[in-house]
């Protein structure tokens, strides 16, 4: 039997229908430059996520602060000196602002911006699966609590996961891994380690379909595909770049081909755009006809953010992150080993091999 599977199928969480902020003409540039003053006042910097509207990039850029894969987000926040950081993105990505920054007020526009992978892995369930394994070191991926980051000897983003796994497995350590399948078992076909996965799942990237996405690539043989590794392993098969956020959007840039099919939320359009705008960006395919909000490509959960809760947050105060300090103490260590990690790695102070 392959080990990852001795961990029982879960269900796909059901994702909140999507719901996109609607802003009529001359109410954005009025929320821009009312948002701009509070800021100002609170001393505050934004940490937007590649997924959240184009408004909020933009806004983001626009202020000093940063657009960003889920690991410069919590990288970018810890180095800044603000005193409040406002994050736009998921429940996570404020905790993990939270986690690194226990002395800062850390707020975000809609504090209901959940995960389907972090849903998919509560806490006393994960520190059982943990008990029940406890030869292994065990890696958990940043889509998770407060909570399960503490239980977890390391954190890692989708743009670090295979790298410091590959470290891991060759200092002959055996893993356990959560709460994303698609991603651990990319993972651990590229490094080869011992792994046992957790069967959560991204309800965005799990509804990406390879066969239609065959069909749209036939129909565009010069396109490169580009792929996100919370997509199922079909899907990832058919890529010619696997990679985070940021990756992809590197990809866009730096490759030759005119076009480029994308498997990933397409709130990612907005800086593909920006870097490479004479290139053609085409959504990979979901469900196809029928489909929900399950399966259209955006995270419903990332389209909570908007300029209107964030100016609304900004003046009235409150949807401030808090995190009790005996689990926050605990997760900051596993985030730190992954922050450490990234800059010796940068610095060739790790060396991989290939
Ligand atoms: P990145 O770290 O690649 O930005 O991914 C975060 C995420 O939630 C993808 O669904
Ligand atoms: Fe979570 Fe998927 Fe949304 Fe990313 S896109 S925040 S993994 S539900």
């Amino acid at each position: 039997m392959n080990p990852a599977f001795s961990v029982p199928v879960r269900p796909v969480i059901q994702a909140p229908p999507l719901v996109e902020e609607a802003l009529a003409d001359g109410e954005r540039a009025e929320l821009k430059t009312r948002i701009k003053r509070l800021m100002q006042a609170q001393d505050a910097v934004l940490v937007a996520h590649y997924y959240t509207s184009g408004d909020l990039q933009d806004l983001a850029e626009e202020t000093g602060g940063c657009v960003s894969d889920s690991l410069e987000m919590a990288r970018f926040g810890h180095a800044h000196p603000a005193k409040t950081l406002i994050v736009a993105g998921v429940k996570f990505m404020g905790e993990t602002a939270k986690i690194l920054n226990p002395e800062k007020r850390v707020i975000m526009p809609d504090l209901a911006a959940d995960c389907s992978l972090d849903l998919a892995c509560p806490a006393d369930e994960f520190a059982a699966f943990c008990d029940a394994h406890s030869d292994r070191l065990s890696v958990v991926y940043a889509n998770t609590s407060a909570a399960v980051k503490a239980r977890a000897d390391w954190v890692v983003t989708s743009g670090i996961a295979a790298k410091i796994v590959k470290y891991l497995h060759s200092q002959g350590h055996k893993l356990l891994w959560a709460p994303d399948r698609h991603l651990g078992e990319y993972v651990q076909r590229v490094t080869g380690a011992d792994m046992l996965l957790w069967q959560g799942s991204c309800v965005v990237h799990e509804a990406f379909k390879a066969e239609a996405l065959k069909k749209l690539h036939a129909a565009h043989p010069g396109a490169a595909v580009l792929v996100h590794p919370e997509s199922p392993e079909a899907v990832i098969a058919l890529a010619d770049v696997v990679g985070s956020t940021t990756q992809l959007i590197e990809a866009v840039r730096t490759l030759p081909n005119a076009e480029f099919i994308v498997a990933t939320d397409n709130g990612i359009f907005h800086k593909m755009r920006e870097v490479a705008p004479g290139k053609t960006l085409i959504e990979a395919p979901t469900a196809g006809v029928g489909a929900t909000c399950q399966s259209c490509a955006h995270c419903p959960w990332m389209a909570m953010n908007g300029l209107k809760k964030l100016a609304a947050v900004l003046e009235n105060g409150g949807n401030e992150i808090r995190i009790e300090e005996s689990v926050r103490a605990k997760a900051a260590v596993s985030i730190q080993r992954m922050l450490e990690f990234a800059a010796a790695e940068k610095a060739g102070r790790i060396q991989l091999g290939d």
